[in-house]
């Protein structure tokens, strides 16, 4: 695996297997790399040629700048699981590389509305961070595809539609959430959970399969099976951000006559937010 801090160097190795006919595959990432990651790696090789894995962290999607700083780092465990995954490139940049001209006066990409429900009510700015970066990345790579992970539900589907309304030549793949044995889906923030908590934070899932198995069965009153859902999970404790049916494609509140329906939910433990979420087709 090569590994590249510079935008140029990077330019060179892809301009080279473009000419080559390569075909490109991009997966970002914000490193701390667990089985989820790889997954996606994984699903980058099945359709293409050369995988690109970026990590960086991005401070222009952190409302605080303790969690920026606080975010976990581990770049040599990550560079030896990436090599064994068979990834090509690694693209890790500081962030002078990425925002040479400073956070302040960064041009932005905007996705309203989109961004603006669900995890985007609760952490302003956050999705302007990561449209922002993506995009960068998109015109440093140029990828013919990019793989993302469902378990960031929103974030997939904000990314869907930013490649639509700007033209990005790129095609973007969504890789199924990688869970622990429990159902937890795995996240760079499982490491905050405590010990005591961990039993637990299953809920959060369980209460979005109890959803689904409702609204299988014929019960459509979304409002009625968030609000018991909502006080199931605060039954063991957890703090609710929101717990919302949605359209699957636009993520509009859910509707009688939607064929697919995305449950999605955050919660708070101690000292992390927890996201997942569940699809159902009808
Ligand atoms: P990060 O949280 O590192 O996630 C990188 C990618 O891994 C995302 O596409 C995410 O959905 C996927 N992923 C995380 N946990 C997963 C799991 N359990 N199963 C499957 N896929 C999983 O998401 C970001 O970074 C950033 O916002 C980024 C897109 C890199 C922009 O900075």
């Amino acid at each position: 695996m090569q590994i590249y801090n510079g935008i140029n160097g990077l330019r060179t190795s892809l301009n080279n297997d473009r000419s080559h006919k390569r075909r490109i595959s991009l997966v970002p990432t914000m490193g701390n790399l667990h089985d989820g990651h790889l997954a996606l790696i994984e699903r980058a090789k099945e359709t293409s040629d050369v995988v690109v894995c970026s990590i960086f962290v991005n401070a222009l999607q952190f409302n605080l700048n303790k969690d920026w700083e606080q975010y976990p780092r581990t770049f040599d465990k990550d560079c030896e699981k990436l090599r064994v995954a068979g990834c090509d490139y690694l693209f890790h940049p500081n962030e002078i590389e990425m925002y040479a001209n400073g956070l302040d006066t960064q041009t932005k990409v905007l996705c309203p509305y989109l961004t603006d429900v669900l995890c985007g009510a609760s952490r302003p700015g956050h999705f302007e961070g990561v449209t922002t970066v993506v995009s960068k990345l998109f015109n440093i790579v140029q990828p013919d595809e990019a793989v993302f992970g469902v378990k960031d539900y929103q974030q997939l589907i904000v990314i869907k539609r930013l490649v639509d309304d700007l033209c990005f030549p790129v095609n973007i793949i969504s890789a199924p959430i990688h869970r622990e044995s429990d159902g937890l889906a795995m996240s760079s923030r499982n490491w905050h959970i405590t010990d005591d908590e961990r039993p637990k934070v299953i809920i959060l899932k369980q209460s979005l399969d109890w959803i689904v198995e409702r609204i299988q069965s014929g019960n459509l009153d979304f409002f009625e099976l968030e609000n018991e859902a909502t006080a199931r999970i605060k039954k063991q404790g957890f703090d609710v951000d929101y717990i919302t049916c949605c359209n699957s494609e636009n993520l509009d509140f859910a509707a009688n006559d939607d064929k697919k329906i995305t449950v999605l939910g955050a919660m708070y433990t101690k000292k992390a937010r927890l996201i997942d979420n569940v699809s159902v087709a009808l």
